[in-house]
Formats: C-alpha cells, sequence, structure tokens
C-alpha cells in the first residue's frame, strides 16, 4: 500500500461516543507496550504518528487513524496495564469490549502478543473472546528482533498453544525495528480495501 495521507482523525475516551465510520476499519490490540503504537508507525510509514514510549500504558483511548481515505487502523489502549487503578483497567476493557462489539465496519481484528513470553492471560481471554464475538483474529508476534531466527519456530509454537489458537489462525513475526513482517500486514490491509 503506498500512503498518500494519514491523519488522527478520532480520539476517543472512556465517555466519547464511538464514530459511525463509512470505511472499512482494522483493530490492533494487546497488552500495554506489546508495540501496537510502534507498529501503527511502521504501517503509516511515519516515525511518531501513534505516540510510542517505554512506560507502559501509553495510549489510553481509542485512536482512528485514516489512512488515504480508504481504511481506518484503530489503536486501541493496552489492557493488562499494572499501575493502573481497577478502575482504569475495567474502564478500558470495557471500551475494547464495546468497540470491538458494536462498530459495524471492523473487517479484520489483529492480537499483538510479544514473541519472546508465553502468553498472558489477558491475552487468552482477548484471543478467545475475540473469537466468541465472531472474529478471526490475526496474531502478530512482536519485537521478533529479540529473538534468534533459531528460536522463531519454537516462540511460535508457545504462542499458538499459550492462546489456544488452531492451525488455521495465522501468526506473523513482526519487528517494527527490522520491519520483518511488514509487507504481510499491508498485504491483509490491501485485502481489506479491496473488498
Ligand atoms: P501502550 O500504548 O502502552 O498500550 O503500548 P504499545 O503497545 O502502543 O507499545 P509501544 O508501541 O508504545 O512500544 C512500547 C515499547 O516497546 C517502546 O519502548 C518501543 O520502542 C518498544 N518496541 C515496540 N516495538 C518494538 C520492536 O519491534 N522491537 C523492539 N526491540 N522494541 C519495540
Ligand atoms: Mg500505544
Amino acid at each position: 500500500m503506498v500512503i498518500r495521507s494519514c491523519n488522527l482523525e478520532t480520539v476517543c475516551g472512556p465517555t466519547s461516543t464511538l464514530p459511525k465510520n463509512d470505511l472499512p476499519e482494522v483493530a490492533f490490540a494487546g497488552k500495554s507496550n506489546v508495540g501496537k503504537s510502534s507498529l501503527i508507525n511502521a504501517v503509516m510509514n511515519r516515525k511518531a504518528l501513534a505516540r510510542v514510549s517505554a512506560q507502559p500504558g501509553k495510549t489510553q483511548t481509542i485512536n482512528f487513524y485514516n489512512i488515504n481515505d480508504e481504511i481506518y487502523v484503530v489503536d486501541l489502549p493496552g489492557y493488562g496495564f499494572a499501575k493502573a487503578s481497577e478502575k482504569e483497567r475495567e474502564s478500558w476493557g470495557k471500551m475494547i469490549e464495546t468497540y470491538l462489539n458494536t462498530s459495524d465496519m471492523i473487517r479484520a481484528v489483529f492480537l499483538l502478543v510479544d514473541i519472546r513470553h508465553a502468553p498472558s492471560a489477558n491475552d487468552k481471554q482477548m484471543f478467545e473472546w475475540m473469537d466468541y464475538v465472531g472474529y478471526d483474529p490475526i496474531v502478530i508476534a512482536t519485537k521478533a528482533d529479540k529473538i534468534k531466527r533459531s528460536q522463531l519456530d519454537k516462540q511460535i509454537k508457545i504462542l499458538r498453544e499459550g492462546l489456544g489458537a488452531g492451525k488455521d489462525t495465522i501468526i506473523v513475526p513482526f519487528s517494527s525495528q527490522t520491519k520483518q513482517g511488514l509487507d504481510t500486514i499491508q498485504d491483509f490491509l490491501d485485502q481489506v480495501i479491496e473488498n
């Protein structure tokens, strides 16, 4: 995909009304600090349109990026952020849930998990829930630059088993540093745009 334009069009907090968009949407979910905003910057070929931080809990709103007036890339708040209060965690969880449950423009849902670790209970819950709601989540295994190539198959297997994902679930190793996997993700977006 060629990026002709991209801009952060809508930002939704816990009390905002979700936008009624008329373009297809693709959503990126995953625990705090997993690399959602970094991936979105890589997709948009921008260094810092989506705010990235070493501090978990950076993205606390649902951010809709309009790309080329063709598609919305949606950055969801990270879940499982340990330092957040119970109340905050609940409100982010509700926001994510409400969005995934109510938007009729979502055409693909991506779940980001860290390639280095077995999925957390929250990751598994999110995967199961997405599946239950009727999405066919595509798993993105982030920070692939942090492992050796020789560990790749083993880590993917750990992720698949830990999430309880079937053999048909696509798992894409990705690195926002090396851009490994970026073309695969762009192909998914192109497919969404063309359909
Ligand atoms: P929240 O907004 O808190 O939910 O986090 P996020 O999922 O948006 O993560 P973000 O993109 O802000 O990245 C978190 C940290 O991980 C930052 O320090 C990034 O530089 C780092 N990071 C993200 N992607 C990669 C990657 O592919 N490789 C490496 N080595 N570091 C990464
Ligand atoms: Mg973020």
